[in-house]
């Protein structure tokens, strides 16, 4: 589904930030990418996309990401980036929900009924003719979420989902995602939402990957979270504190 070959790339000349990266998605996996700040988990994200261009290769369905394929590889690849700020630039919610689903050539009474469902189902109705410049952070988080969902892509890649959300909103996404069939790379400094959610870990220091392996064995190893930065996830820890 998502094959990634040899991923190297700078910002600057000689200071790379993504160092041979190498790996491949299945079909429907869900997997958590970790790591510190500064690791390089949204410049990996941003160079699948095709919004940074490395060296190697990143095949999507058979199709590798180049200038000449980006709108193939749009329609195929669903996002949510860290900053939804930049994500949205229709004046309401709604309208940019709309536009998205409208220049895919749906029809605009199917597209009315997608938008509507889709809130629906994130209990953000009410967030539907507001404007987006004018709503709060976390909403703006869900309503960038709402957008990508409604679009139905065949792979979704998440960057941190949940950080501006209270428990409710956080624990609605959890669920979404995890009922979601789609192939799906998520990064988040909330490992225990990782946990909830993704069978599979990566995770990555200083632009490499130091362990690609089950949820389970990584997020559990608190020596090597340790190492890299990072904390048991609570779940783990309060089982240790019970032994
Ligand atoms: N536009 C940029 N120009 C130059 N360097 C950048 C740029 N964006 C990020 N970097 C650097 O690249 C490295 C990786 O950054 P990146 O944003 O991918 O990290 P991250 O793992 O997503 O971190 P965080 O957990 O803080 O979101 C960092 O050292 C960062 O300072
Ligand atoms: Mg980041």
């Amino acid at each position: 589904m998502i094959e990634i070959r040899n991923l190297t790339f700078a910002y600057e000349k000689d200071n790379p930030v993504l160092k041979d990266i190498s790996f491949t998605a299945q079909d429907g996996e869900c997997i958590g990418l970790i790591g510190a700040n500064g690791a390089g988990k949204s410049t990996l994200m941003k160079v699948m996309l095709g919004l940074l261009d490395g060296s190697g290769s990143v095949i999507v369905d058979g199709t590798p990401v180049t200038q000449n394929t980006l709108a193939e590889i749009r329609r195929k690849l669903g996002f949510v980036l860290q900053n939804s700020d930049s994500q949205m630039f229709m004046p309401t919610v709604h309208d940019d929900m709309m536009f998205g689903l409208l220049n895919y050539g749906i029809r605009r009474e199917e597209a009315e009924n997608k938008v509507s469902e889709v809130l629906d189902t994130l209990h953000i109705s009410y967030l539907k003719d507001r404007y987006n410049h004018r709503i709060s952070g976390g909403e703006k988080r869900m309503a960038a979420i709402a957008t990508v969902l409604a679009m139905e892509p065949s792979v979704l890649l998440m960057d941190e989902p949940t950080s501006a959300l209270d428990p409710k909103n956080r624990r609605m996404i959890i669920n979404t995602i995890r009922s979601l069939k789609q192939t799906r790379i998520i990064t988040s400094h909330d490992l225990d939402m990782i946990l909830d959610t993704c069978s599979r870990v990566i995770l990555i220091d200083e632009g490499r990957i130091i362990k690609d392996g089950t949820a389970e064995e990584i997020l559990k190893d608190r020596e090597l979270l340790e190492a890299h930065s990072m904390e048991l996830p609570l779940s783990f820890s309060r089982m240790n504190e019970h032994l």
